[in-house]
């Protein structure tokens, strides 16, 4: 599903560069042009970083078990 129009962005390219070690929306934004015309993306890349974020951290206590 595209998140940002503006620049044809999909939330399956923003968990996969998450995924691959980028955790910042400003470090997402540098990368992959995010929220950088009208902005209205912003706010939904902001979420989907902290839930893949969130999911990581349960894989992390899931191991440390
Ligand atoms: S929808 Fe992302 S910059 Fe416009």
């Amino acid at each position: 599903m595209y998140v940002c129009i503006c620049r044809q962005i999909t939330d399956s390219q923003i968990r996969k560069r998450c995924s691959e070690g980028v955790s910042t929306f400003s470090e997402l934004r540098a990368e992959l042009g995010l929220a950088s015309d009208c902005g209205r993306c912003g706010h939904y890349a902001r979420e989907i970083i902290a839930e893949v974020a969130s999911a990581a951290k349960c894989r992390d206590m899931s191991y440390a078990a």
